[in-house]
């Protein structure tokens, strides 16, 4: 794994003074959130770190025609301060159809890797696709090779083989679609219906397929579903959400009476059971929004909760038992003002691997077309 960015230091000398009034206006209303959903942020270090990061990453993104997408895994200082979009994988896929999107001439995609490739393959060619750091792995997209996905298509021929969003191009060049852990049920019952088969390949995360494979049962058992599919899978997982155990639920539940948890559908089986829903970390977002539970803990990754806290002031987030993803925390708020200087850490897609990364991208957009027409 590559280390994450370091910072030059003539462009650290370049940050704005902390005392100048311009600075202290555009940053000094976040506090109070930033510090709701992380006290160990305190008013001196937001003033004198944060805050000239923050205001020179705002200046930049205007001078250089900039925007940022961040996955719901940024820091609140990212998601609330700099980012244009924030939004689970799904959304930030389509965030490149957006006008102000659109009309950018670079993107940073304080993502991690994977993610910053399924933006590569979706905006213009002349658009700058920036990741700030060197490293931004995934155990999910690292679990599977192109010799794999080949492996799984001779063993299983004529059945439709799909990706979860979590691989990276050389995988997602072989396989007929990708999915996303918002559509994964979707995505099977219309791979099913498309090729006219009762099984189909979801690959690499065993847990999600685990998981589809219960959601898509339940559908039968109502009577909602054709046919019963059956969800064929890989070894792969979430070196995040596998830490999570049944165990670990009941303890929440037992210490906090009344308490809605939340569980990622990366996460194994059982902690779903014990869970009071599961869905995309925007899905989850949208469920406290909507139901406004008072106090809730998420299966999944850390900032996910402080981002929830930040944005809502009467919700107590119990993080306990809190887990960090090591990649998505790769970048930060220096990271992404040190993308942004030096125009670095660029994503390039060869020409025809782009355009074999492209396709399941494109059938996998097109198959939910057909699935919400037909529902
Ligand atoms: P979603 O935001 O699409 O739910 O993905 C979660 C994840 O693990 C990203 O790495
Ligand atoms: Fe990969 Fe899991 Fe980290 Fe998401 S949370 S980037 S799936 S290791």
């Amino acid at each position: 794994m590559s280390k994450a960015v370091s910072i030059e230091k003539n462009n650290i000398n370049e940050l704005p003074d902390p005392n100048d009034p311009a600075v202290i206006e555009a940053t000094e209303h976040y506090f109070d959130d930033i510090h709701r959903a992380n006290p160990n942020i305190t008013r001196e270090q937001w003033r004198n770190y944060y805050a000239p990061y923050i205001y020179a990453i705002q200046q930049l993104k205007k001078e250089k025609n900039a925007v940022i997408l961040a996955h719901n895994y940024m820091i609140p200082p990212i998601t609330m301060c700099v980012s244009d979009v924030t939004g689970d994988s799904l959304e930030l896929g389509r965030a490149t159809e957006r006008e102000d999107v659109q009309k950018a001439d670079i993107i940073v995609s304080a993502t991690v890797r994977f993610m910053a490739q399924t933006t590569r393959t979706m905006a213009r060619p002349d658009q700058k696709v920036l990741l700030p750091t060197t490293g931004g792995g995934c155990s999910l997209a690292e679990s599977i090779t192109p010799e794999d996905v080949l492996k799984i298509k001779a063993a299983n021929p004529g059945l439709p083989v799909m990706a979860y969003a979590n691989t990276y191009v050389d995988v997602r060049a072989l396989v007929d679609a990708l999915f996303t852990s918002s559509n994964a049920v979707d995505m099977a019952i219309q791979a099913a219906e498309d090729w006219n088969t009762d099984k189909v390949i979801m690959v690499p995360d065993k847990y999600l397929a685990e998981n589809t494979q219960d959601r898509l049962n339940e559908l039968y058992e109502a009577g909602k579903l054709k046919r019963k599919i059956e969800v064929l899978t890989h070894p792969g997982s979430c070196e995040v959400h596998e830490r999570y155990s049944r165990e670990d639920v009941q303890e929440l539940r037992a210490m906090n009476p009344g308490i809605v948890i939340l569980a990622h559908p990366e996460c194994p089986r059982e902690v779903l059971e014990e869970s009071d829903f599961s869905g995309s970390t925007s899905a989850m977002i949208k469920y406290v929004e909507d139901q406004r539970p008072e106090k809730v803990a998420l299966m999944t990754e850390c900032s996910q909760g402080s981002n929830i806290a930040a944005a809502n002031k009467d919700m107590t987030i119990v993080s306990s038992t809190c887990q960090m993803c090591p990649h998505m925390k790769e970048v930060t708020i220096e990271g992404i003002y040190d993308a942004l200087v030096n125009e670095r850490q660029e994503i390039t897609i060869e020409g025809d691997e782009l355009h074999k990364a492209l396709t399941p991208l494109t059938a996998m957009q097109e198959m939910m077309a057909k699935r919400a027409a037909a529902s």
